[in-house]
């Protein structure tokens, strides 16, 4: 009961503390007439009404007793997750509006994170285009069908920032770098929800898992996040704060317990931080049973007490567990918890509800979808983005693009003729008839004059070796090899942590085998994260990676194969050699001992180098990109001002073709330790054979703050290094001073 009590007084603390930012930072008002109706509901609804908005319920939850429609009527729920069904969602809908005491809409929520029933690349592929219009198109094209199936809600943008590809989840997210995280968090959430959430082709996007989910210790989904504070800001925290900046609806809370809190009940990050700090005037929905699993967390005594601390900490819905239904109106009229949290809470939800038009228009058009799923301006789309988040890694003697004179080809691997590989994991709505395979997209771009010859060759999970001679005999029978391996769907994804990184299964024996026979081989590999292919990168001529490409992959994947599109993505994060040098990415720390080889006591190990197999911002083209005039426009800058500098970049090669060409900066000396580099900015342009273009990059000194020896968001003068290149690990250097 002493908790209880302290509870309520933070919880007081924490009213009282966003009553007197009401004023600064008060929920965005709508229009006074809604207020007014908001104002009006909040008074007639029952506890028990408000702690049912307050609640959501999933059409695969088992969690509490009772029929769904009797529950709705009763106003025991405010939302539904994983109905995918229009007419379903119209009855439910129909329910809540017309036999409800107060006829409050729901909202319904899908993962809606990588297309709906149009599949696009998994995110960490779809990142590696580095276009940033791209992916808010992708977004929009999701949002339309995902409306049109009855979705008010996706439960995306996932912008955690992973440094562990042991964490299944990395494939969901943008990768490892705050900046460009930031700038994907921003297109995804303009891309689902538009100009208008009214709109019949909008949805509220959802910043997900707030916060630092990817940090999950040893890469052990679910597992501990012990990060410091500063780090937590650096790094963490910036796609959140972007997409809250760009107009996110909602947020989701995590799992993880953030430094011995769990994050759905942390006030700190969700009342201090984003609705204090940031504005955010949406609303905080838990992750699936986060509120109740604080009890084995070790963080409350019982469900009651669950219920008491993630309401009072500011998550306003709770996901599928029903401790909120349960136990809020007794808390309150115990006045464990404020009667204000409640009302707060649920005025946050209503505020949504009416942004999305819902009370005007709850019902969806059920004719709408017959024309918008799978249109053809959607899978055009979608193959374009297969082709730009495809990243070739090698391509030894310009072994790509394949010639046009084949006469016949070797199609080797369990993923040949995969469907639900290629559509990746978190893709509810995906049909697997829907996708094209890598033997359906090269057969059609080879044409008539090549034969394929296909063999699956093993399995991605066993060590069963039964399929090899097959594979070796239609190698023989073929001027070139092509191998389709790497990562099965189920290799990716929630709860989809792995201690090993190589290829599953028998694969790198096939590879070998296959190899063995001295024929040039390409290797297509499919991947939700990195992996150690530190065999194939130095024995496979050429490598093509193709993470999981979605419904389009063996089109986009043939288009980049036969030239028709000249490859230019870029990896978001780094390529380990081994799992023993995890974690490592690019923007790390100097060390007072940074490695010199000939000094045995500096900072490396004894069996293996520092660098990755390869680094941030890597991926090669068909044609060839030179460096050069780097210009600093502006050696000395003073606080605040504008860092100008530009390099040219020459396509030195016979093709045209993008670069994402990359700024970088390193802080050579702070109040605490900085990065040896932070990407600062970066430009996709296209060049045609022999041409030059200035690149000119433009940085407030603003981006250059960072949370100093005060825990302080600032910058601070003194010298810089910067660098323009084609990855974190190569660029043309330069030097400006900062001074105050
Ligand atoms: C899952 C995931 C979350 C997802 C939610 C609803 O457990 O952690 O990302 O949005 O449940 O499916």
């Amino acid at each position: 009961m002493k908790r209880a009590i302290l509870l309520s007084l933070c919880a007081l603390l924490i009213v009282l503390s966003l009553g007197c930012q009401h004023g600064s930072r008060s929920i965005k008002r709508l229009d006074p007439a809604i207020e007014a109706q908001i104002d009006s509901l909040l008074a007639r609804m029952t506890l028990e009404e408000k702690a049912g908005q307050m609640s959501q319920k999933s059409r695969l939850g088992e969690d509490g007793s009772g029929d769904i429609e009797t529950e709705i009527r009763e106003g025991r729920i405010g939302s539904f997750l994983n109905l995918q069904d229009v007419k379903a969602r119209n009855k439910l809908q129909r329910i809540a509006v017309e036999e409800s005491r107060l006829g409050i809409p729901l909202i319904f929520g899908l993962d809606v994170i990588h297309g709906q029933r149009t599949v696009f690349p998994v995110p960490l592929g779809e990142a590696a285009s580095w276009d940033l219009d791209l992916m808010e198109k992708t977004a929009a094209v999701s949002a339309r069908e995902a409306r049109a199936m009855g979705i008010d809600w996706t439960f995306s943008p996932m912008v955690d920032i992973a440094r562990d590809p042991r964490w299944g989840r990395i494939v969901e997210g943008a990768g490892e770098d705050p900046y460009l995280g930031s700038l994907i968090a921003r297109a995804k959430v303009r891309g689902y929800q538009g100009r208008d959430l009214a709109a019949p082709d909008t949805i509220a996007a959802c910043l997900k898992h707030y916060a630092v989910y990817g940090a999950s210790q040893a890469g052990r989904d679910y597992h501990t996040t012990e990060v410091p504070m500063r780090i937590v800001r650096d790094v963490y925290l910036p796609p959140f704060q972007a997409g809250v900046e760009e107009g996110a609806a909602t947020l989701m809370s995590g799992f993880n317990d953030l430094n011995g809190i769990p994050t759905s009940g942390h006030s700190f990050l969700l009342t201090d931080v984003l609705r204090g700090q940031w504005g955010f005037d949406g609303f905080v929905v838990s992750d699936w049973r986060s509120v109740k699993q604080m009890i084995p967390h070790g963080f409350a005594e019982d469900q009651a007490h669950a219920a008491a601390l993630g309401a009072s900490a500011g998550v306003d819905m709770e996901m599928v567990s029903r401790t909120y239904l349960d136990h809020l109106p007794d808390l309150v009229r115990r006045r464990v918890v404020l009667r204000q949290v409640l009302d707060t809470a649920v005025r946050r939800i209503l505020h949504v509800k009416y942004r999305l038009g819902l009370f005007d228009n709850p019902y969806v058009n059920e004719n709408l979808q017959e024309a918008v799923l799978l249109a053809p301006a959607h899978r055009d789309l979608a193959r374009q983005a297969v082709r730009e988040s495809l990243v070739l890694l090698k391509n030894q003697n310009n072994l790509l693009p394949l010639s046009r004179d084949l006469k016949s080809v070797a199609l080797i691997g369990p993923l040949a003729q995969a469907r639900r590989d290629l559509i990746g994991t978190w893709a509810p709505a995906a049909e697997d008839g829907d996708v094209v395979t890598l033997l359906d997209g090269l057969k059609k771009a080879l044409g008539e004059t090549c034969r394929v010859h296909y063999a699956k060759g093993c399995q991605t999970e066993g060590d069963s070796t039964d399929g090899f001679a097959e594979a070796l005999e239609a190698a023989g029978r073929s001027e070139l090899i092509i191998l389709a391996v790497g990562e099965s769907e189920s290799h990716n994804g929630e709860a989809h942590s792995r201690t090993e990184l190589g290829l599953p299964g028998p694969q790198l024996q096939l590879v070998r085998e296959i190899h063995k026979i001295g024929k040039p081989v390409v290797m297509v590999l499919f991947a939700g994260r990195p992996l150690t292919i530190n065999w194939e990168m130095e024995h496979i001529p050429a490598i093509l990676l193709a993470w999981h490409p979605g419904i389009e992959g063996g089109n986009g994947i043939a288009d980049v194969l036969l030239g028709d599109y000249n490859p230019a993505g870029k990896i978001t994060v780094t390529f380990p050699r081994s799992v023993g040098q995890i974690p490592i990415y690019y923007n790390e720390k100097n060390t007072g001992r940074p490695i010199r080889e000939e000094d045995r006591f500096t900072s490396k190990y004894i069996d293996s180098p520092n660098t990755p197999l390869l680094p941030f911002g890597y991926g090669l083209s068909y044609t060839t990109f030179e460096y050069g005039n780097l210009k600093v426009e502006t050696p000395n800058v003073e606080i605040p001002g504008t860092v100008k500098v530009s390099a040219d970049i020459t396509n030195t090669g016979g093709r045209a073709g993008h670069e994402v060409v990359q700024l970088y900066v390193r802080d050579l000396v702070g109040s605490v330790t900085r990065p040896v580099k932070e990407l600062k900015g970066f430009e996709r342009i296209y060049l045609e054979p022999g041409q030059t273009k200035t690149v000119r990059f433009e940085i407030p000194t603003d981006a250059l703050r960072f949370w100093d020896i005060n825990m302080e968001f600032n910058v601070e003068p003194g010298d810089f290094h910067i660098w323009i290149g084609p990855h974190s690990a190569e660029g043309l250097q330069g030097h400006f001073r900062l001074t105050n």
